[in-house]
């Protein structure tokens, strides 16, 4: 096989830590069907996802088994349509989320194949290492906001502040308006006075009693507040939405939400391509600007999930899979 009709992907034939069973392999090129694009990936993106994935943590749920691809959002250039495909043109610049549980072409690697309606056009003045954030991240964080019901004049803490997914809420809160107190470590406080939140506090300083408040709303994006805490951070009515999910779990909230004081609900990141236009809208007007604080090479990849792995990201780490 020659170069041009293969490409690098990392891939695993079975569950296990990244660095024992990630494989940087060389395929033979996709060709896609009727309704997908092949994107030339320019820019990836790194999430918890990805690694929790690779280690088989949600095998129960995962429709495709192994050997699978890895990596979850990014941005480059249609280089083929399937038959018949029409909505995009070969050449434009795309930004996309692929499901890697559900389908074997993922992020990290050198092309993927994606449906075309989970694709949106990338504006030439939007920089592709920052697009490739928005899908996952940049979505969560939105969507976040909305089921908190965020908007001008209300205070939201956000917990785990410096990282992809906190980062992203932060700048989406402070962008709709909002008052923003954000939590991190002592070593994260200088990043997150970059995001110019208006409160910082270092979580490891006292509880949660201690943090301010109220709150209209609390982001948590480690999941790591409890029912006490939220208790002494929310008054009757404020809402808490957390990244994962807990006991008795995501399907009861609606149920028993009506009981509480406090409006509790879980985030089941939606893939949205009217979420990602909307992100994309603000980067473009320079209003919502996602921080890469790390970039590595495709052949790196692995470090950059070990980084991720070892739970105090800044921001966003970006996979370079190919010069624009
Ligand atoms: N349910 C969904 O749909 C969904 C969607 C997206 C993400 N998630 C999940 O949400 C979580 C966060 O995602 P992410 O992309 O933001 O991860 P990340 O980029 O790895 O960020 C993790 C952040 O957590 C902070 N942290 C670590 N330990 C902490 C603690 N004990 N208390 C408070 N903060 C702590 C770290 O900040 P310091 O260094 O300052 O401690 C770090 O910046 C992951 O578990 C991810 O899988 C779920």
């Amino acid at each position: 096989m020659d170069d041009t009709n293969t490409y690098l992907a990392w891939r695993y034939t079975r569950f296990g830590p990244v660095d024992q069973v990630l494989k940087l392999e060389r395929l033979a090129r996709q060709e896609p069907a009727a309704g997908a694009a092949l994107v030339q990936v320019h820019h990836a993106s790194i999430n918890p996802l990805d690694w929790k994935l690779v280690e088989g943590q949600f095998r129960l749920f995962m429709k495709s088994k192994p050997p699978c691809g890895v990596g979850t959002e990014f941005a480059g250039v249609v280089a083929a349509l399937g038959p018949g495909t029409t909505g995009l043109q070969v050449g434009q610049r795309v930004v996309g989320r692929s499901i890697p549980a559900r389908q074997r072409s993922s992020a990290l690697a050198e092309q993927v194949v994606s449906p075309v309606d989970q694709l949106v056009p990338l504006p030439d003045t939007v920089d592709s290492a920052l697009a490739c954030t928005l899908p996952v991240a940049g979505v969560s964080a939105l969507q976040m906001c909305r089921m908190a019901h965020v908007q001008r004049g209300t205070r939201v803490l956000v917990h785990g502040a410096a990282g992809g997914v906190g980062h992203a809420c932060v700048l989406w809160a402070l962008q709709l308006g909002a008052e923003v107190s954000a939590t991190g470590s002592a070593d994260s406080q200088p990043f997150l006075r970059s995001l110019r939140a208006q409160h910082l506090i270092d979580y490891r300083q006292g509880t949660a009693s201690s943090w301010g408040g109220p709150f209209d709303a609390v982001l948590d994006c480690v999941a790591r507040l409890g029912r006490h805490d939220l208790a002494a951070l929310l008054p009757r009515g404020g809402h808490a939405v957390a990244t994962l999910p807990r006991v008795p779990g995501v399907a009861f909230d609606p149920l028993l939400n009506p009981l509480r004081a406090i409006q509790r609900h879980t985030l089941m990141v939606k893939s949205s391509r009217a979420d990602i236009a909307t992100l994309l809208h603000a980067l473009e007007q320079g209003t919502f600007v996602p921080r890469v604080t790390q970039r590595v090479a495709l052949a790196d990849a692995v470090q950059a999930l070990r980084a991720s792995r070892g739970g105090h990201a800044r921001g966003k780490l970006v996979i370079e899979v190919r010069a624009p």
